[in-house]
């Protein structure tokens, strides 16, 4: 038999994909946040799982972070990929560069051999700013492109761990403690019922756009991850899961 039967994990991915009726779920053995062999298997299979979806002349979008930076380390250079176009989800998030969607898209492009188009938008957009860069054609134009994406690839973070790294100040910090955010997803805050509570004001895909798309992989890991990726499946628009064993015990618990 197969080591994922042994464990149990192809009933595990079986009973988390009826839970919330999703296309697939792969589960690799471990916690990726104790193990650095279990975060590289989890980056592959995240790969894995893209090559499977990925047609002719698809735009596939991508979120930023460290999971991300991981699959795009998984890609290799292939017929398969030509002609697709790899684009950032959203615009700046408060990121550090290493972890942007952005560079995250070019790196993803330049392993597999395909092209890719930037969104050069600052972070922390204030209301006017936003309105004025809304504006601006060429803004607008490759907005209108990355909405044409037909897979949306995201890593799936703790609501309260992603606010701090993303230097998030104290008052927003008690705000979105208050509005019970649990899960975060590009850019969008989530409470443990997979409710939206809060969006960081940038450009890019809106959640209506994400709703649309055909084929959403989430791709986390980690223990403590699990309940926070519980909300993101209970918002209902996965399409497919990758994470580890340990984070699918606790999204089966959080369940
Ligand atoms: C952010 C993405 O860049 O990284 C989010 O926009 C995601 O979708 C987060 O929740 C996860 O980061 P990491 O480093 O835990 O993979």
């Amino acid at each position: 038999p197969y080591l994922k039967d042994i464990f149990g994990l192809t009933d595990m991915e079986a009973h988390i994909r009826q839970l919330y009726s999703l296309k697939q779920v792969v589960i690799v053995p471990g916690d990726s946040e104790q193990s650095e062999s279990t975060l590289k298997e989890l980056g592959r299979a995240g790969a894995a799982s893209l090559r499977k979806y990925v047609g002719a002349e698809d735009v596939i979008a991508v979120a930023g972070g460290t999971t991300m930076a991981e699959v795009a380390e998984g890609l290799n250079v292939s017929s398969q990929w030509k002609g697709n176009v790899f684009v950032p989800a959203r615009g700046g998030l408060g990121e550090r560069v290493e972890l942007q969607a952005n560079t995250v898209a070019s790196i993803m492009a330049k392993k597999t051999g395909s092209s890719y188009r930037l969104l050069h938008v600052p972070d922390h957009l204030g209301e006017e700013a936003y309105h004025t860069l809304m504006q601006d054609s060429n803004i607008q134009e490759i907005i209108q492109f990355i909405r044409k994406s037909r897979i949306v690839l995201h890593g799936i973070g703790d609501a309260m761990t992603m606010a701090r790294r993303r230097k998030t100040d104290e008052n927003a910090m008690r705000q979105l403690a208050k509005a019970g955010s649990l899960a975060e997803a590009f850019g969008y805050y989530f409470d443990r019922d997979g409710q939206v509570v809060h969006n960081i004001p940038t450009v890019g895909l809106r959640l209506e756009d994400i709703m649309k798309t055909e084929v959403v992989i989430g791709v986390a890991g980690g223990r403590s991850k699990g309940e926070a990726i519980a909300a993101v499946l209970k918002f209902g628009h996965e399409d497919v899961l990758v994470t580890d064993e340990a984070a699918a015990m606790e999204i089966i618990r959080h369940s």
